[in-house]
């Protein structure tokens, strides 16, 4: 196990505990509306699934790849 973990949108250098302020700030619950403000996950996308499940868990940072335990959960019902 690596000692690594995936706690920010590197493209915007936001970290994830600056984005779940901002989500909380603003009432936002998807990646979308922070999309929307230009504020991360505007550019490669490889922290998309990490900010969802930031959004579904509170949890700032993560193992790499955490989000396939939730997979099935983040990728279906989802309408925006
Ligand atoms: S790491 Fe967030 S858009 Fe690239």
């Amino acid at each position: 196990m690596s000692n690594f973990k995936v706690s920010k949108c590197i493209c915007h250098k936001r970290d994830f505990s600056e984005i779940k302020e901002y989500v909380e700030e603003k009432g936002y619950s998807s990646v979308e509306e922070l999309q929307s403000d230009n504020f991360c996950s505007c550019s490669c996308g490889l922290c998309i699934p990490y900010i969802e499940l930031m959004l579904k868990t509170g949890e700032t940072e993560f193992e790499p790849g955490a989000y396939y335990k939730n997979i099935e959960h983040s990728t279906s019902n989802k309408k925006h």
